[in-house]
């Protein structure tokens, strides 16, 4: 059964597919409008979240299918003690597929070990995001055109940011890309994330060097959910700000994208200019997720499997732990399972990081 776990679980063919079938939903709204009906979605989110559950909500709704779940999980049974894993298999009796948010990294990898439908990741702590990436690439294929030779700055905080780490796995797929990073030196893209770019980054220290160079400019929060100190997330959180004078340095071309939410880091001003593209980014977000629902499962009726990641082997436990504590491993009394990626490097099957 297939699951969305990461961008790299949908070869690149995969991603054109279900661009092609946002492109569709979008030219013809009506012609999915039952195409769910009486399947129902659940939503499970551990963490706060607004566009991307109400992005899902909609997905579903306009699809013709129904929503359950629960936003807080506090008001769930995981504030009893449940584990992924439980809760899991208990949704999997009563939805047909699972979009979860959870602050543990590889929490969905977990729970699609154990689930009867498919999970899609909705964000897992700072790991991953691979339906924002899906949104992105939507905005881009509509606003640019293609996806090759492309220069993607990615500014703000590289480090925590998850939307950031699945877009630069998701981009580095196609020819030509380049990376132009932009962050504080405290949060700088994390080493297992610069093993993925070969020569095809530059690192700079401002902006004003950046927007010449880019296509897109990848504007992010720095989160201040994911700082254990306080004081050094006010010390960095205006670092960079992009405004109308930076705007002006910009190529003609070019388009700003933004996750959101949005706290400081552009100004509002910016908003008027035709290039800033963060607001129709929301909207193509609802668009792809329906085409991911719609294609996930269609493929469990179809029984298709996974077409990419074939070269991951699984190796069980080999005695070696995790050592990152934002993995779900830390927690739950999962087995350690690693594999080995393309360089030889042994790596947490849950959350990436080289063990
Ligand atoms: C992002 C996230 O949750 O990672 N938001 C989103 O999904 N649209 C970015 C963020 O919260 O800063």
């Amino acid at each position: 059964m297939r699951h969305l776990l990461d961008p790299t679980d949908l070869s690149i063919e995969e991603i054109d597919l279900l661009m092609n079938r946002a492109l569709d939903i979008i030219a013809r709204p009506e012609a999915y409008s039952e195409s769910c009906h009486g399947k129902k979605l659940a939503t499970l989110f551990y963490e706060p979240s607004t566009r991307t559950r109400l992005s899902f909500t909609a997905a579903m709704m306009e699809l013709g299918g129904q929503v359950l779940g629960f936003s807080d999980a506090r008001s769930s049974s995981v504030s009893k003690g449940e584990t992924v894993a439980d809760t899991v298999r208990v949704v999997s009796c009563f939805a047909d597929i699972i979009a979860m948010r959870h602050y543990k990294e590889g929490a969905p990898r977990v729970a699609a070990d154990y689930s009867r439908i498919p999970i899609i990741n909705a964000g897992d702590g700072g790991h991953s995001h691979p339906t924002q990436t899906l949104t992105d690439l939507l905005t881009i294929r509509r606003e640019l055109g293609h996806f090759d030779h492309l220069t993607i700055g990615l500014c703000g905080d590289l480090k925590y940011g998850r939307t950031v780490h699945s877009l630069i796995k998701a981009m580095n797929r196609y020819e030509g890309t380049r990376f132009v990073l932009i962050s504080p030196k405290e949060l700088r893209l994390p080493d297992y994330m610069k093993q993925e770019l070969k020569d095809n980054y530059v690192e700079v220290s401002t902006l004003e060097e950046a927007m010449p160079m880019v296509d897109v400019l990848y504007m992010t929060r720095v989160q201040q959910e994911r700082f254990a100190d306080l004081q050094e997330y006010e010390r960095l959180k205006d670092t960079f700000i992009l405004d109308e004078a930076k705007m002006a340095l910009g190529r003609k071309q070019m388009i700003v994208l933004h996750p959101l939410p949005r706290v400081n880091e552009i100004t509002v001003g910016v908003d008027n200019d035709p290039r800033a593209a963060y607001f129709r980014q929301v909207e193509n977000g609802k668009f792809v997720r329906m085409a991911l629902i719609y294609t996930l499962l269609k493929w469990k009726e179809e029984g298709v499997v996974s077409a990419a990641n074939k070269d991951i082997q699984v190796y069980e436990d080999g005695g070696q732990r995790c050592s990152n504590d934002r993995c779900i491993t830390a927690t739950e009394p999962v087995q350690q399972q690693v594999y080995r990626d393309k360089d030889g490097v042994l790596r947490c099957r849950y959350c990436d990081h080289a063990i």
